[in-house]
C-alpha cells in the first residue's frame, strides 16, 4: 500500500516551503532596497555656460521653442500661458504618472534651494547628454537629448543659468515596489547612439534637418511607431501609427500620421505648404504635439526639417 504523507506532515511541509519563500522574498526585497538609489558613474562632460547673450539667447530659443524644455518645466498652473505663447519660469513640477510611481519635473532656475543653483555646469550637462540625474542616479526616461551638440549644450545651460532664481519645490519621485525593483535591476542610463557633434548643423539643408528632427525636437519618438512601455522603435522611421491615450474631439484615441513621403501629408504638401501647416499650429486641443514650441521655429529650420522628411 502506498504510503501517504500524514496531515500533520503535509501541513509541515507546506509552511516549511512558504517561510523559505518569504526569506527569499524578504531577501530579494533587501536588495532591491538596497539597490534601487544606484548611482552610475558616468563621466561630467567638459562644457561650460558662457555669458554673451548671444548664447544666452540661443539657449531661450531651445529650451522653450524646438526643445521645448518649458513643456514640461513649467508650473502646471503656467501652462495655459506657454501655450497662448508666454514664456513663464521653468519652476518645474509637472506630474508623471507611470504605473510604477510618480516623477516631477524639476526646477531649473538657479535656485540653490529648490533648482539647479548648487549643480556643476558638467553635472547639468551630464543629466542631458548622459542620463543620470545630477546625484549619478537614473534619470526617469523622458528626455531623449543625449546627441544634443556641445554648443547647443553650453547655450541652453547659459540661459539656464542666465535666469532669475525661483524658490519653488518639487515633490521628490515617489516610486512602489516594483518601479524599485525596476530601477534595481532593469533601467541602464541613455548614453549618446553615435559621438554628438561639437557645433549644431544649421541651414536650410536635410543635415540640418535630421538634427533639429531627431536630436533636439524629437519628432521622431511620436512619429515612428514605439512600443510605450519599452520605449524601443517596431515601426518604420517616421511611419507614424503611435495611439496616444488623449482623444480629438469625436472621443477617437489621437494618433500620429506618417510624415515619411508616400503616403499621409507629405505625399503632397509641398515644403511652402509644410511650413504653413506647422505655422498655423493646434488644431487638436488635446494633441500630445508641442505645436507652440514648434509653431515658431524660423522658416530657415522648417525648410530643413522638411527637406530631411523627403529624403526619407
Ligand atoms: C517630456 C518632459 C520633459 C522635457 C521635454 C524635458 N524634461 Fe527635464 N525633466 C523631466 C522630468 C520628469 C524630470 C525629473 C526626472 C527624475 O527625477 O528622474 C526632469 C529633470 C530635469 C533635470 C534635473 C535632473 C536632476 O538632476 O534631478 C534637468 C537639469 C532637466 N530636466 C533639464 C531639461 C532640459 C534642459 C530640457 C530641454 C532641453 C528638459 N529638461 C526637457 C521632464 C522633461
Ligand atoms: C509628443 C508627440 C509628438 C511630437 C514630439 C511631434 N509630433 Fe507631430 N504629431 C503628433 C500627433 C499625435 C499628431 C496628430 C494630431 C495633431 O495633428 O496634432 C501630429 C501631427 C503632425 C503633423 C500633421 C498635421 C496635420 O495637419 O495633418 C505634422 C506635419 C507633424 N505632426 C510634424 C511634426 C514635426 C515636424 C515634429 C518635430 C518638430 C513633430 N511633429 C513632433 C505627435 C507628435
Amino acid at each position: 500500500m502506498p504510503r501517504f504523507p500524514s496531515r500533520r506532515a503535509l501541513v509541515r511541509g507546506i509552511a516549511r516551503a512558504a517561510a523559505a519563500l518569504a526569506l527569499v522574498l524578504a531577501a530579494l526585497l533587501v536588495v532591491v532596497q538596497l539597490r534601487w538609489q544606484r548611482t552610475f558613474d558616468v563621466p561630467l562632460p567638459a562644457l561650460h555656460a558662457r555669458t554673451d547673450s548671444a548664447t544666452i539667447a540661443r539657449g531661450r530659443y531651445l529650451a522653450y521653442g524646438p526643445a521645448h524644455c518649458a513643456s514640461c518645466h513649467v508650473a502646471p498652473s503656467d501652462r495655459a500661458r506657454l501655450r497662448a505663447g508666454g514664456q513663464p519660469p521653468l519652476v518645474g513640477g509637472t506630474e508623471f504618472r507611470p504605473p510604477v510611481g510618480r516623477w516631477y519635473a524639476a526646477n531649473l532656475t538657479p535656485d540653490s534651494a529648490t533648482g539647479i543653483g548648487r549643480w556643476s555646469d558638467g553635472q547639468i550637462a551630464r543629466v542631458l547628454r548622459g542620463g543620470v540625474r545630477h546625484d549619478g542616479r537614473v534619470l526617469f526616461p523622458a528626455m531623449e537629448y543625449q546627441e544634443l551638440a556641445d554648443d547647443d549644450i553650453v547655450a541652453l545651460l547659459s540661459f539656464l543659468r542666465a535666469q532669475p532664481p525661483v524658490r519653488h519645490a518639487v515633490p521628490p519621485r515617489r516610486v512602489n515596489v516594483i518601479g524599485r525593483a525596476m530601477l534595481a535591476f532593469g533601467f541602464a542610463p541613455r548614453s549618446p547612439a553615435a559621438p554628438p557633434p561639437r557645433t549644431a548643423p544649421r541651414g536650410s539643408d536635410a543635415a540640418a534637418g535630421a538634427y533639429l528632427a531627431n536630436v533636439v525636437a524629437g519628432c521622431d519618438g511620436c512619429h515612428t511607431k514605439r512600443d510605450l512601455r519599452t520605449g524601443k522603435y517596431v515601426g518604420p522611421p517616421y511611419g507614424g501609427g503611435t495611439v496616444f491615450r488623449e482623444r480629438d474631439a469625436q472621443g477617437r484615441p489621437i494618433v500620429s500620421p506618417r510624415l515619411a513621403p508616400g503616403t499621409g501629408p507629405m505625399a503632397t504638401w509641398t515644403e511652402a505648404q509644410f511650413v504653413a501647416r506647422i505655422r498655423a499650429g493646434r488644431a487638436h486641443p488635446h494633441s500630445p504635439m508641442e505645436w507652440e514650441a514648434f509653431q515658431k521655429m524660423p522658416e530657415e529650420d522648417l525648410r530643413a526639417i522638411y527637406r530631411y522628411l523627403r529624403s526619407l
